[in-house]
């Protein structure tokens, strides 16, 4: 990404984290590493919708289109006002929602009748627990048993069962160039389903 940009992104992530620090819990937008990274867990050849849940200043957004996904088949949600209004300007073609990922299932078009895979940059461990529990229980609700979650944690030595209620890790290593360095997770859904 171009300096220009990138200082342009951060300074909207640090204008929404002095209002809300607890659901942007970031400083500074992912890198086009960390996004490459997490895009290339997804094969754009499996069918049904990618959905991206927290998308920020679109970083990963960018990479999954790289990444050979079709606008058409990318629901990005995000729930800061301001944001979304940067999303809708570098993703004209691309459905962006302004909403709550705790209301995942309400606010996804009908269209999405499958979904390949789920993408999250939520800061699951800055989260009230209670939201988190809700959040969850919607990504079970919707995802299928072979589609995989996936998410990144600044938590490098982090025990993810704790936080991963219903899900099971498959796959997990660090990216070093971030700021700061992330380890990304990948996920599938437990059989048993969680209450
Ligand atoms: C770590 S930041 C995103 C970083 C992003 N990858 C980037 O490069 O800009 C987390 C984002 O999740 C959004 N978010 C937090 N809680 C959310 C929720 N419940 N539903 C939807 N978006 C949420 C925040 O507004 C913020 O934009």
């Amino acid at each position: 990404m171009r300096i220009v940009d990138s200082i342009k992104h951060s300074m909207l992530l640090l204008k929404e984290l002095w209002h809300n620090p607890k659901t942007v819990g970031a400083v500074w937008p992912s890198s086009d590493r960390l996004a490459k990274k997490m895009a290339a867990q997804i094969s754009p050849k499996h069918p049904g919708f990618v959905i991206e849940i927290g998308a920020g200043t679109g970083a990963i957004t960018k990479a999954l289109l790289a990444r050979g996904i079709l606008p058409t088949h990318l629901i990005v949600i995000e729930q800061s006002a301001n944001l979304v209004d940067h999303l809708h300007e570098m993703f004209p073609e691309v459905v962006i929602i302004k909403g709550d990922a705790a209301h995942l299932r309400q606010i996804l078009p009908a269209a999405v009748n499958q979904i390949n895979a789920i993408v999250s940059s939520l800061p699951l461990r800055s989260l009230p627990n209670e939201q988190v529990s809700v959040i969850l229980n919607e990504l079970h609700a919707l995802l299928p048993p072979e589609s995989k979650l996936i998410q990144f944690t600044y938590d490098l030595f982090s025990k993810e069962e704790r936080y991963m209620e219903g899900f099971r890790l498959i796959k997990s290593f660090s990216v070093w160039l971030n700021i700061p360095s992330a380890k990304v997770q990948v996920f599938v859904k437990n059989v048993k389903s969680i209450q």
